[in-house]
């Protein structure tokens, strides 16, 4: 079939795409077609369509990583989906369990190979998972990319524990999503944002602490009070060069970083003695696996948790959807519905 389709040629700007046509073949042995329902944005599909993502995509190549939909066909050998089950694709079409290998890479949706920003994808059986019962596609579209990346960093990573004290910086799709699951698992949550308005609908979700890092520029000062002069157990690192080394004050003697984004850039000073000096644990994660996935999936539909959607865009308006993902207005996720 003939399927509509939003494009990157790489870059440099959002107004680059193109609506385009593509053609979706049948699926073969082992594969699955999804008509594509709804699709989330993450941080990493604006710098793929702003040419400043890593690993740069050099050719038209259809955007975003987080989509799900109903199966309609399946190819031979398919014994895991059938026709009108609700499925969700996995970040990484290839890393199924175990821990990241370099290979993986190659398979990760909307960069090294087409994404999910299209009427229709045909998907390997073992890229996709269920979407959680109680969900909707909207809500469902959520957790490839930002909902994954904050269960790897706090349980397989971080193994939180009840009683725990975790930090969160700013309230975008990751740090949202952190905060749902830290307290899921009765961790004490500090989170910061630039945004009082935010910062109350942080408490509303459950935030036991919250400051405005615009107010409070020294906010690992902050941290630190609110802590007893300790530090915090955990910090979900996703500002980079500018919070990475107040993150470093903010963490307890022999507590842990998990170095996941770098939304003030890559450039830096790192105290690289304070690591040995406080014996901190600094791990970086990658999104997450397959099985990682279902493991996410099971504690949602347990605790029948609701992703936070802050905003849902119809298909032909994904230019504005990348535009207020951009302006950084958003709490949570930001989606895109293909439903009629
Ligand atoms: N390693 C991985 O596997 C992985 C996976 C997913 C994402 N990431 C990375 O993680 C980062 C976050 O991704 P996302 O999708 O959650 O982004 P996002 O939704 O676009 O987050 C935007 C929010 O970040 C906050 N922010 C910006 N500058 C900040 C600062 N200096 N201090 C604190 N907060 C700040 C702001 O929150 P307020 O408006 O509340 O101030 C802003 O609204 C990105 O760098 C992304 O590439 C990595």
């Amino acid at each position: 079939m003939i399927a509509k389709a939003f494009r990157t040629p790489g870059g440099p700007s959002i107004d680059d795409l193109t609506l385009d046509e593509v053609d979706v073949l049948p699926p073969g042995p082992s594969q699955v077609a999804v008509d594509i329902k709804a699709v989330s944005l993450n941080f990493r599909d604006l710098a793929v369509v702003t040419g400043r993502y890593p690993r740069r995509v050099t050719g038209p190549t259809i955007i975003a990583s987080d989509g799900c939909g109903e199966v309609v066909s399946v190819g031979d050998g398919v014994s895991t989906f059938k026709p009108g089950d609700r499925v969700i694709g996995s970040f990484f079409q290839n890393w199924n369990t175990g821990p990241f290998a370099r290979e993986y890479g190659n398979s990760a949706l909307g960069g090294a190979i087409d994404g999910v920003l299209t009427q229709q994808r045909v998907f390997d059986q073992a890229g996709l998972v269920r979407i959680p019962e109680h969900l909707s596609y909207a809500e469902g579209a959520t957790l490839p990319c930002a909902g994954l990346t904050a269960w790897n960093a706090l349980v397989p990573t971080a193994h939180v524990q009840a009683g725990d004290t975790v930090l969160l910086l700013g309230t975008g799709g990751v740090s949202v999503f952190g905060l749902q699951f830290a307290k899921l698992h009765g961790a004490r949550v500090i989170i910061t944002s630039s945004s009082d308005e935010k910062l109350e609908r942080a408490r509303a979700l459950g935030a036991d602490e919250t400051i405005n890092y615009k107010q409070n520029p020294e906010w690992e000062k902050e941290v630190l009070r609110l802590t007893g002069g300790v530090g915090v157990d955990i910090v979900l690192e996703v500002g980079g060069g500018e919070t990475f080394p107040r993150s470093m004050s903010s963490v307890r003697a022999s507590g842990q970083i998990v170095v996941i984004g770098v939304l003030t850039g890559v450039a830096g000073t790192v105290p690289l003695g304070l690591i040995g000096l406080q014996t901190l644990s600094v791990r970086g994660v990658y999104v997450g696996s397959v099985a990682m996935f279902e493991a996410m999936n099971r504690a949602i539909a347990l605790h029948r948790l609701r992703p936070v959607v802050d905003k849902v865009f119809s298909f032909e308006k994904t230019r504005d959807a990348l535009h207020y993902l951009q302006s950084a207005r958003h709490f949570g996720k930001v989606v895109i519905s293909l439903e009629k």
